[in-house]
């Protein structure tokens, strides 16, 4: 809606988790590494974790590149409210498995015969499962038994579960120690520090066509960050449509009362945000005197 006014080529806080906008913050880069060698070691489980927002599937999308430009066979799982009969459908439609899709048995059976031909050549197969917290029990119970897969040289499957924190902590449940003992990989995404998230915006804004970006002043960024808690997602949506209001208002710097405006519309709540409500009404009931 905004982009021609600002010169911009494509919108630069889309909410979707596009790779070609992926910014690697220190943090993005190690576990997007991580996950990239717990494959390639054929280490089996690697669990990613982190706040709604903080860029897990984004990271996957990453991940997926990767393992296309590598010619890896891979599985990925973005619908987690699935049961078992559900899951061994959509692994063997995934990785194209030639077998009656709907039968177990001959999924796990096709599914076996792919472990065993790709793991010949020297090469491992993947299966990524999104918000993994999800998950049924009885849809873990499988996967833990899939990553059983062995060969001499490592595990046959590469099984990467990513979900919110809770996960983590539903995996603590005594009936899912199993699975947990398996996981040799974690990999965890924070909020983005002032730092981060000021450069995150730029290369955002750099790569929709903004090389020098004029539209944030230093200190609203800082201010965006306060708000977001440095969630990627949050800081996307603030962006977006602090640019819709200054678009409506034909100005082309963004403001802290735009930035009020907009938090409010959002209902956003952020650490010390009533402190300050209370010191603005405070100053408004004496000056009322
Ligand atoms: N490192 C990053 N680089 C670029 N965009 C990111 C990054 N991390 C998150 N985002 C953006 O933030 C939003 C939320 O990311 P997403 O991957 O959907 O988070 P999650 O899956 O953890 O809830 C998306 O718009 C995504 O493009
Ligand atoms: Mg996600």
């Amino acid at each position: 809606m905004y982009n021609a006014y600002f010169g911009f080529s494509e919108a630069p806080f889309s909410l979707s988790p596009d790779p070609a906008f992926f910014y690697r913050s220190e943090q993005h880069e190690e576990a997007l590494a991580n996950l990239v060698y717990g494959v390639q070691a054929r280490k089996g489980f690697i669990v990613l974790t982190g706040e709604v927002g903080t860029g897990k599937t984004t990271m996957l999308e990453c991940l997926r590149d990767y393992l296309e430009t590598q010619y890896y066979e891979f599985a990925f799982l973005f619908n987690s409210r699935i049961n078992s009969d559900q899951f061994f459908e959509m692994i063997a439609y995934d990785l194209n498995l030639p077998c009656a899709r709907t039968s177990k048995t001959e999924v796990l059976f096709a599914l076996n015969q792919l472990l065993v031909e790709q793991a010949q050549e020297g090469r491992t197969v993947v299966l990524i499962v999104d918000e993994a917290h999800n998950l049924e029990w009885e849809v873990l119970e499988e996967i833990r038994l899939l990553g059983n897969l062995e060969n001499r040289h490592g595990k046959l499957l590469q099984i990467i579960l990513a979900g919110q924190p809770e996960f983590d902590r539903k995996l603590d449940a005594p009936n899912l120690r199993q699975l947990k003992q398996r996981v040799v990989l974690r990999c965890e995404l924070e909020p983005f520090t002032l730092a981060d998230a000021t450069e995150y915006m730029e290369t955002r804004l750099e790569k929709a066509g903004m090389s020098e970006q004029t539209v944030f002043p230093e200190e609203l960024i800082a201010d965006i960050h306060l708000r977001s808690r440095g969630i990627p997602r949050i800081i996307n949506a603030i962006c977006d449509n602090l640019l819709l209001t200054a678009f409506a208002q034909e100005l082309k710097v963004c403001t802290r009362e735009m930035l009020d405006e907009v938090c409010q519309d959002m209902r956003l709540e952020w650490p010390g945000m009533r402190r300050l409500q209370r010191v603005a009404n405070e100053s408004f009931d004496r000056s009322t005197y």
